[in-house]
């Protein structure tokens, strides 16, 4: 064989590793569900959210309600997602910039955020409510909290609240933190007086913390959470809420329910 051919039959081979390689590299991840086609659908959420959405210690996986509830919508419409976490604040941003095709956060419809992207219908009610340490006997309402600090999650609806009872002239300070988790460590550190957060999920840090945290005051007006995709998306929307229908229609939801909220 002549030099000539032999360094052609090497560039051969060598084409042939390249594309090999490329066909392997997708497909891979353990959080995908569905069958049909190849686009994998990347869905945000914040995992400091339970039951929504939380870290699994044992496997490091993004699990929880939304989770299970956005598996279930994308197989019944026959499409892949995969889930990645994100900061809440990012979440919407992502959406806008592509980077991102789904949002499923617990995430409250509000005006504001409906204009920037589009939402599928409410899944889930809840209500934002203040919490403070176990043993304050201090803040017992909304009054109660003059001149005091409180704690959110940054982006939230909680943090919207406490901030408007600071332009009130009711709470004194507004401390954000990225994760609802550090929320709560600052909660019991002392390190803020209350917290404004969404109640399903301030129920789970209670349990958490035996002892160490409480709700009080009454809830505020209900939060309604919905799934988003960005902007004019409106042929994945149409898949999804397809997708959500059969899955209540199944008796799957309700499955999810009975799982995550013990049939609440
Ligand atoms: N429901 C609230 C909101 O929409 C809080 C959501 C926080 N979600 C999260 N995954 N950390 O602003």
């Amino acid at each position: 064989m002549s030099r000539r051919n032999k360094i052609w039959i090497l560039l051969l081979i060598f084409g042939l590793v390249l594309s090999l390689a490329g066909c392997g590299s997708g497909g891979t991840s353990s959080q995908q569900e569905g069958t049909a086609g190849d686009k994998v659908y990347i869905v945000g959420a914040e995992p400091t959210f339970p039951p929504f959405e939380y870290t699994d210690e044992a496997t490091g996986e993004i699990v929880g309600f939304d989770v299970d509830l956005i598996k279930a919508i994308a197989e019944a419409a026959g499409i892949q997602v995969e889930v990645q976490s994100l900061g809440f604040d990012g979440l919407i941003p992502a959406l806008q910039a592509g980077n991102i095709d789904i949002v499923i956060a617990g995430m409250t419809v509000t005006e504001e955020r409906a204009a920037a992207v589009d939402f599928g219908p409410t899944y889930w009610e809840a209500y934002l409510q203040i919490a403070v340490a176990a043993d304050n006997e201090e803040i017992k309402s909304v009054e109660d909290l003059q001149g005091k600090t409180v704690g959110v999650q940054i982006g939230t609806t909680g943090a919207l609240k406490a901030e408007e009872l600071k332009s009130e002239g009711i709470v004194k300070e507004v401390k954000t933190y990225n994760t609802v988790d550090v929320v709560f460590l600052e909660l019991m550190n002392g390190t803020v007086d209350a917290v404004i957060n969404d109640r399903p999920v301030t129920e789970i840090y209670m349990a958490r913390n035996p002892g160490k945290v409480k709700l009080t005051g009454e809830p505020f007006e209900g939060e309604e959470y919905a799934y988003a995709v960005a902007k004019g998306n409106t042929e994945l929307l149409n898949k999804l809420n397809a997708g959500l229908e059969e899955v209540k229609a199944s008796g799957k939801f309700d499955e999810l329910v009975m799982e995550y909220f013990g049939g609440e």
